[in-house]
């Protein structure tokens, strides 16, 4: 009787375990390919002089909120099949105990993104971005306060499909040690898990969600988890023109896709890591350096057994020439569709579009995005 009982527990445990893999496995190949939908991680808009604690609460209003109607019409037409919301909640809310909404007016117009996007049929990753604001406000991402914003996004959002909705804990940790980032995440899996034990959550590794920490994390003990990195390869051609990425970059001009000709170094990259990176671009600016990038993470997936999504990749458009933009998402949307993982594009409307700027989709970004064919 006694082994009955135990066979029969054994049984049960590992039939949760294989089917609980086989949903987060499913969920994870319907997402397909999507593309962040920016402007609720826009806190750097606030009006500076209104800020309350300095939390950059007052950025969103529905006037532009209303314009992502229309954005997310494009999104479904254009054949992706999700949309991340990068949600900058922490904005809306006290950084000091105990913890209030003061901003809960902003809240409904999250809401109805989403709502917008499931009308749409797009699935909808919910994304808790930008919580430590880039350092300049000290202790807005303790592991107390995203409890509290977990627990009140999760509440609010636990009866939508977790076929449909997924839950993404925190973008881009960056400025922790991994040790300290897993505990923070254990804590925020623990506080979604009570509150909505069907929904699928998606987490990455520290170090901006970066790929190479994430080969180096061992997955929690939570079979219902997709993990997500962010891919940005080739840096140097990703980023070349952008203000926020540092040491010359902004700068940084005529770095095309594949690697052609020479690239003067700007000055303030001399001896920082741009500068090393565009000698190196004559190898690293190749399709077979990002295959193999994404090779490498694939293959972490499969040892683990555990669904991996690509949240964000793209690239700035400021300095960069529409062709390269083209040839380095064609690569990376085929290597994704081959490998199988699902993946966003950041971002369907700000610098990193893929519309020209009448809002049509580049006719050369079309074809990239049919490049991403599955099994
Ligand atoms: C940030 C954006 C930035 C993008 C590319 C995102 O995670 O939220 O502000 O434009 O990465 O650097």
């Amino acid at each position: 009787m006694k082994n009955k009982i135990l066979l029969l527990a054994i049984c049960t445990l590992l039939s949760n375990h294989i089917l609980g893999q086989s949903i987060v496995q499913k969920r994870a190949k319907s997402l397909g390919i999507g593309t962040n939908l920016s402007y609720f991680d826009n806190y750097w808009n606030a009006n500076k002089t209104t800020k309350i604690e300095k939390h950059f609460g007052d950025f969103a209003n529905w006037t532009e909120t209303n314009k992502r109607k229309a954005r997310l019409t494009e999104i479904a037409n254009a054949g992706m099949t999700h949309v991340r919301v990068p949600v900058c909640f922490g904005a809306w809310a006290s950084i000091k105990e105990p913890y209030r909404w003061d901003f809960a007016e902003n809240i409904p117009m999250v809401d109805s993104v989403i709502a917008w996007a499931l009308q749409r049929n797009l699935k909808v990753l919910i994304d808790l971005h930008h919580t430590e604001f880039d350092g300049s406000i000290p202790n807005a991402a303790t592991t107390k306060r995203l409890v509290w914003l977990w627990s009140e996004i999760a509440n609010r959002y636990k009866n939508l499909d977790p076929e449909k909705v997924f839950f993404e804990l925190r973008n881009e940790p960056h400025d922790i040690p991994a040790e300290t980032w897993r505990l923070q995440a254990q804590e925020l899996i623990n506080t979604v898990r009570k509150i909505a034990p069907n929904h699928t959550l998606v987490v990455g590794a520290e170090d901006w969600n970066g790929l190479d920490a994430l080969v180096k994390m061992k997955p929690f003990d939570d079979k219902n988890i997709i993990y997500t990195f962010h891919f940005y390869d080739p840096f140097i051609f990703t980023h070349q023109g952008a203000t926020w990425a540092g040491d010359g970059l902004s700068d940084l001009r005529g770095i095309t896709f594949p690697a052609t000709g020479t690239v003067t170094i700007p000055e303030k990259a001399v001896g920082k890591w741009v500068e090393k990176s565009i000698k190196n671009y004559v190898n690293d600016g190749t399709s077979e350096a990002l295959i193999n990038r994404l090779k490498k993470i694939k293959q972490w997936s499969v040892d683990n057994k555990v669904p991996i999504f690509c949240g964000e990749f793209g690239s700035y458009n400021k300095v960069s020439d529409k062709d390269s933009r083209c040839r380095h998402a064609q690569i990376i949307f085929r290597t994704l569709g081959s490998l199988e993982i699902p993946a966003s594009w950041w971002e369907w409307d700000g610098g990193f579009k893929m519309l020209d700027n009448s809002n049509t989709l580049i006719p050369c970004m079309k074809e990239a995005i049919a490049e991403y064919k599955t099994k």
